[in-house]
């Protein structure tokens, strides 16, 4: 019995014992010099003595050290993040603040080096801010592995085989002239420089569409191209609607709807915490997974959810919540749309770390006045996110799949009691599919992702439109604003032969 004990200690020491060598890096951070994005990032997965993958948290972490050569032959700027995801992975992020030369990059553990490292990259590595696009839109598309065309492009570009903008675009400003509900933004992008007109009282929201286009323009040289932003919450072509002489509008917005036709992009929301990336944000898809503190089993079996009122769904789980207290804690953190009910559904909590909600095991997806774009980030902490049924989708949701990523619930929630008890009876199965839809989101919405959906929509969007790309009267000229330092461009892209 004793010998059997110990026998089963020392396999469990054994099997958490890193190989450096087995360990596996990879990521597009580890190609700096092909790929620039605001912060780099790559993955480290610790694989145990046999080879196989150790699935908790190890105790001592692995060290990353990013380093290269200034201009001025100094030490260049970089700033690493080290993000342990409690589950034997760490992803390390880096920001390069300066042209950087024969970058290396070491991954070592307990001084020894690990899988490939260290990685040297010859040659030099720009930062983001630098406007020295390098290549063709589609050639970026090649260089940063973007792979297919994502099915929601195709889908929403299916029956537009082409685009006279002509008399199109004079239709859309009328039709959507209404300045207090609709906020519209027309853009053109004509030899790699961005122009726009916006249309409505209420059009800051064009900064993130601005930043995205910006971005992308310093990196490569994008297709000339015109066409219309929605920036607000709905979806605008509505389907059926009699106005358009059945006609559909290709307009561009953050949010898709069963019942209308828009071409959606990712969230503003997403698409600004890709740019700001060790910036500005601090909620973004790589720092959700390295804040949660509990690894699944430590979480709590409860149902947890903070937000604000605004739809009926979300009075209605606070009651649920209430008859339910031993398997959820829901509360409403803000009254704006029910003010007048704050006696019955407040007092409203404090806020609460968005890091902090995945102390508990099940997460709530449900929609605010579309859908809540906090999803992506549920799915990034690594709990179960059980989702409200719902017409309203974001650039991503046609590739989940319900049971394997996340769990749908009814949209009026009556089955939601039943489902957080059938988690709770099968633990097994609810962290499943939990680590199915953490995995989801880092094949899917990281920044690269982010940045690749955009090009490919712009590339495919670009080559339907047969009417001459103009700049138009009263558009201004969108400029680069984040050029702290002239960066010397030497790769600048030339005509390909
Ligand atoms: C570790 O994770 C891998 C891949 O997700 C899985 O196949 C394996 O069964 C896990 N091992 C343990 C001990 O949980
Ligand atoms: C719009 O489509 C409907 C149904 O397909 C058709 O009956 C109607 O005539 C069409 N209207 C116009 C103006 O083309
Ligand atoms: C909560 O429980 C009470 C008492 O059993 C019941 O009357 C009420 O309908 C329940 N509310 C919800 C929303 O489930
Ligand atoms: C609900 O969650 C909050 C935040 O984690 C915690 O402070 C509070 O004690 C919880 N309430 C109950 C009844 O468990």
């Amino acid at each position: 019995m004793l010998i059997l004990v110990l026998n089963l200690v020392f396999l469990n020491v054994f099997n958490a014992e890193v190989s450096p060598k087995f360990c596996r890096i990879w990521g597009p951070g580890l190609y700096p010099d092909k790929i620039v994005m605001p912060a780099r990032y790559f993955f480290i997965e610790a694989r145990n003595l046999e080879n196989e993958r150790i699935n908790k948290s190890i105790s001592e972490d692995f060290k990353a050290v990013i380093e290269g050569l200034s201009e001025q032959n100094t030490p260049c700027r970089i700033w690493t993040n080290n993000l342990d995801v409690k589950d034997g992975s760490y992803i390390i992020r880096y920001k390069v603040f300066e042209k950087c030369y024969d970058l290396k990059i070491s991954v070592t553990h307990f001084n020894k080096h690990v899988a490939d490292s260290p990685y040297k990259i010859i040659g030099e590595v720009l930062p983001d801010h630098c406007d020295c696009p390098s290549y063709t839109l589609n050639n970026m598309l090649k260089e940063w592995k973007c792979g297919n065309i994502p099915k929601q492009i195709t889908k929403d570009l299916e029956s537009i085989d082409s685009i006279n903008w002509e008399n199109l675009r004079k239709e859309i400003i009328s039709n959507y002239d209404k300045p207090y509900s609709v906020s519209l933004c027309h853009y053109v992008i004509k030899q790699n420089k961005i122009y726009r007109n916006c249309y409505g009282k209420y059009v800051g929201f064009k900064m993130f569409m601005d930043s995205i286009l910006l971005s992308l323009s310093r990196k490569a040289i994008l297709p000339d191209v015109e066409f219309f932003v929605n920036l607000g919450d709905w979806p605008l072509v509505v389907k059926k609607d009699k106005s358009r002489n059945n006609r559909t509008y290709p307009i561009f917005s953050w949010c898709g709807s069963l019942d209308s036709d828009d071409i959606v992009m990712p969230t503003y929301d997403i698409t600004e915490s890709s740019l700001e990336n060790m910036g500005r944000v601090m909620l973004d898809m790589l720092s959700v997974q390295g804040n949660t503190e509990e690894p699944w089993e430590n979480r709590q079996p409860k149902a947890f959810w903070r937000g604000r009122d605004s739809s009926k769904e979300r009075l209605k789980l606070i009651k649920i919540s209430r008859n339910h207290t031993d398997i959820m804690n829901c509360s409403l953190t803000n009254f704006f749309f029910f003010r007048d009910e704050i006696s019955e559904y407040g007092p409203k909590s404090d806020h609460v770390s968005f890091y902090k909600f995945f102390d508990y095991k099940y997460q709530l997806g449900l929609d605010g006045t579309v859908a809540a774009y906090r999803f992506p980030y549920l799915l990034a902490g690594g709990s179960l996110v059980f989702k409200q049924e719902s017409k309203y989708y974001e650039h991503f949701y046609g590739d989940l799949k319900p049971y394997v990523h996340y769990v749908p619930i009814k949209r009026n929630l009556d089955d939601l009691v039943e489902k957080i008890n059938w988690a709770l009876d099968n633990d097994r199965e609810a962290k499943k599919i939990a680590d199915e839809g953490k995995l989801f989101s880092n094949k899917h919405l990281l920044p690269k992702n982010i940045f690749c959906y955009y090009s490919h929509l712009l590339n495919e969007f670009s080559q339907r439109i047969v009417s001459p790309i103009v700049i138009l009267d009263k558009m201004d000229k969108v400029e680069q604003t984040n050029q702290k330092e002239t960066c010397n461009c030497n790769k600048i892209y030339k005509d390909e032969l």
